[in-house]
């Protein structure tokens, strides 16, 4: 429980709330490029014969705005903001805090400007060149800083398990980042990687599902085990199981990345390891998912009312769908189907908009009010428009995806009775064509609910005033059971 004898602390909300907004606006961007990538499969004449406006160079765009820029400015107020509510204690070094804020953007803006100009590394969600490293790697030291150091002044002895996993979202994406992005410069926004060959492409793959692992799943378990307990009032179903939920997780995870490189001049055991910690990662992933879903126990009937708390346990179930779907794929008959093909497409998307987005979406919908001073976002009706529209938009997005990469598997691999191949590739291509249309327009609802969420920020914000929140963290709730 809450010691009353403790003074309720004020916290240090300023940096909390610019990168609540900015993951807001980062959103919107993030996903009207999606579109439109989504929009140039269908017909390449978007292209607009710009060279900085290809499809090459705007996919990157895409995947580092909606996941370093969008994703990250979610992670960094949700963290800032969890582990003072849940240590007791104002942000370590707040100015340090501030340059995490104006540093993290020069690196989104840096790489807005880049990669439409060509420059990258050529490494997937590694594309940023040396010197935008270089800023990245002084933003995630000083990120682990203010948060470790919050931590580590701590009034409360217990450290709540949210914090576990945004530290070690924090430390492993430190260590991904050095070790994969270790390159020679050769002249300013060129370099060249430190690896060669093979072990190049595994290093590489370490980090690209690391930074799945981790970033796109561990940070944001984090904000699954704050806000979901506090939007539902209710404790953490177990805070055992969230403890081997948090060791499972991180020790599997680092195994599973030569999954990526199935079939590959990668060395064959290597490749079976990568599968079975993938599927050995089934385990804690669904334990994680059972334990935030269990946590309704007792107040299902909340979900028919709160259009929030409903964001939350739909990303729980995409999560849970995400994590059976990828271990399957990690199969290496499966993936012999599956790779190259549209499925993983449709898979990445049903982690990324229903998992990622909407636990990000969730928690903001929480912060906003109470940071702004409001006691609910300016409109309720706008939030149930936004979970319709996104979900349906989510729906048409993957169910086209996964119908079209199974097409395109079973087409390229159907052979004549002389063994010649049956379809040509432009065959397929040309098969896949209605499940792009499908997959742009269901992005187009997904973007649509993003203007609508940014629509009601801005209606919430304007409304409201700025305001010091003390709020008790779910611990208390969860010690209270
Ligand atoms: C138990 C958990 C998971 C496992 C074992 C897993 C496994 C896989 C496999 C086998 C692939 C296909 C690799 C290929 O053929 O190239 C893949 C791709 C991918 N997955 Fe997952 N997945 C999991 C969860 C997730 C989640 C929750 C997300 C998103 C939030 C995600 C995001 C991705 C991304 C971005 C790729 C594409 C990587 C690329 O080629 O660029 N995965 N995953
Ligand atoms: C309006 C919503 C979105 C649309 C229309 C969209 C569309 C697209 C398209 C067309 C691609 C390229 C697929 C290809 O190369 O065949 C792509 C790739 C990707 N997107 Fe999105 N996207 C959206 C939102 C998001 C979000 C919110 C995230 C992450 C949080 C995300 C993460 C990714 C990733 C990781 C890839 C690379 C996948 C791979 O390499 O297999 N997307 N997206």
């Amino acid at each position: 429980m809450n010691d009353p004898t403790i003074p309720a602390p004020t916290y240090d909300d300023g940096v909390v709330r610019q990168f609540s907004l900015m993951a807001v606006v980062w959103g919107v961007v993030g996903m009207l490029v999606g579109v439109f990538i989504a929009a140039q499969l269908t017909w390449p004449e978007l292209n607009l014969g710009i060279s900085w406006l290809s499809y090459g160079r705007l996919r990157p765009l895409h995947t580092n705005a909606v996941i370093f820029a969008f994703g990250g400015c979610g992670l960094f107020a949700t963290s800032y903001y969890v582990v003072q509510r849940t240590c007791h204690v104002r942000l370590f070094m707040p100015r340090l805090a501030a340059f995490t804020f104006w540093g993290w953007q020069a690196v989104i803006v840096a790489a807005a400007i880049s990669l439409p100009l060509g420059y990258t590394s050529g490494k997937e969600y590694a594309e940023l060149e040396w010197p935008i490293d270089i800023l990245i790697t002084a933003v995630w030291v000083s990120y682990a800083v203010v948060f470790f150091g919050t931590v580590g002044t701590r009034k409360i002895r217990h450290i709540y398990v949210a914090n576990w996993f945004f530290g070690a979202f924090i430390l492993a994406v430190a260590l991904l980042h050095v070790v994969n992005s270790a390159a020679i410069p050769a002249g300013f926004m060129k370099s060249y990687s430190l690896y060669a060959g093979v072990q190049d492409a595994m290093v590489q793959w370490w980090y690209g599902h690391n930074a799945v692992g981790f970033y796109l799943t561990t940070g944001f378990l984090g904000m699954m085990y704050y806000f979901i307990p506090k939007q539902a009032g209710r404790p953490v179903y177990s805070y055992r199981l969230s403890i081997v939920h948090f060791w499972a997780l991180i020790f599997t995870y680092m195994w599973a990345g030569p999954h990526h490189l199935h079939y590959t001049a990668l060395p064959d055991w290597t490749q079976s390891i990568g599968m079975l910690f993938s599927l050995i990662l089934l385990a804690p992933s669904w334990g994680g998912m059972i334990n935030g879903m269990m946590t309704l126990s007792g107040a299902w009937h909340k979900l028919r009312d709160d259009p929030v708390l409903r964001f939350m346990i739909v990303a729980l179930s995409f999560y849970g769908m995400a994590t059976l779907e990828g271990p399957l794929m990690s199969i290496k008959t499966v993936n012999a189907l599956s790779h190259y093909t549209d499925w993983t497409v449709g898979h990445v998307h049903a982690g990324a908009l229903g998992w990622v987005g909407f636990i990000t979406m969730g928690s903001l919908y929480y912060l906003i009010p109470r940071l702004f001073g409001r006691p609910q976002m300016h409109s309720v009706k706008a939030i149930e428009l936004h979970f319709w529209v996104a979900t349906i938009g989510i729906v048409l997005y993957i169910a086209a995806m996964w119908i079209a990469g199974v097409m395109q598997g079973l087409m390229w691999r159907a052979v004549n009775g002389d063994g010649t191949l049956t379809y040509t590739f432009v065959e397929s291509v040309k098969a896949t064509y209605p499940f792009y249309v499908i997959r742009f327009l269901g992005g187009l609802m997904y973007l649509g609910g993003m203007c609508v969420m940014a629509w009601n920020t801005w209606m919430t914000v304007a409304g409201g005033r700025a305001v010091r929140v003390n709020v008790p963290a779910p611990m208390t709730v969860a010690h209270a059971a």
